[in-house]
């Protein structure tokens, strides 16, 4: 018989991968999120499909997911002060299962999020409009926490999903900008934060005069929508 780890133990014993294979609550939850990220890039892939056909084009460019590493949990439960077990990941964090879609234009977000928001399996649990609200450092995109029913044989069970929603120009913006944050001893790390302000400002302006020049050109075609 295999003997069950805690969590605890788990990061104790620097997670090694055969103790993590012991622990069977972890990875059944894990694989619950696993299956909650294939069933809402499933529900995005065919809103996708549809809103081509009505509006001969695609709301978004790219689906990028991740599931959070093991180790991130354990720290991330670690730094909240949280006792690290199954039941606190499922009630504490929501962004084990991640999403991140990216749009052309900042309008096709707000589309999508009110027709995902439309099915009635799905859960608002939170949303963060740092679109509407852009964080001091200039960051924009919009985060949905959404639950979505895993079914599996004992019965529907409701998983949280993080969903990121941002433009192509939104999303360079962001990379360059988490290579600041998480590299330490930068020289001029202040001067770069002040340029990396004016960039997302820029990055503002450019997404809005795309979309109105994609509305420009819908409208003498006469597709408007
Ligand atoms: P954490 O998930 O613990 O960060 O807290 P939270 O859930 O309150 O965070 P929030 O919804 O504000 O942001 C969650 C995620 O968005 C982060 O893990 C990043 O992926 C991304 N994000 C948020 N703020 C920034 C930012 O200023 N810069 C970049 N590059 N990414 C950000
Ligand atoms: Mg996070």
């Amino acid at each position: 018989m295999v003997e069950e780890l805690s969590l605890e133990q788990i990061v104790e014993n620097h997670m090694h991968e055969d103790l993590m294979a012991q622990s069977q609550p972890f990875i059944r939850l894990m694989n619950q999120y696993r299956s909650a990220i294939m069933e809402m890039e499933t529900k995005l892939k065919i809103l996708d499909a549809e809103f081509s056909m009505e509006y001969d084009r695609n709301p978004f460019e790219s689906i990028k997911s991740r599931l959070k590493s093991p180790v991130s949990i354990f720290k991330k439960l670690e730094k909240k002060g949280l006792p690290v077990t199954v039941e606190s990941m499922e009630r504490y964090l929501f962004d084990i299962a991640g999403l991140r879609v990216i749009c052309s234009f900042e309008e096709d977000i707000y589309k999508l999020m009110e027709l995902l928001l439309r099915q009635d399996d799905i859960r608002l649990i939170r949303k963060k409009d740092y679109i509407g609200r852009p964080k001091p450092n200039g960051y924009r995109s919009l985060h949905l926490i959404l639950e979505v029913p895993v079914f599996q044989a004992g019965g529907p069970k409701k998983i949280k999903v993080e969903v990121q929603f941002r433009t192509i120009a939104m999303d360079f913006w962001a990379s360059l900008e988490h290579k600041l944050r998480y590299k330490k001893n930068i020289a001029h790390s202040e001067e770069i934060a002040e340029e990396l302000r004016v960039c997302a400002e820029k990055i503002a302006q450019l997404d809005q005069q795309m979309q109105e020049i994609r509305h420009r050109i819908d409208r003498d075609s006469g597709e408007e929508y």
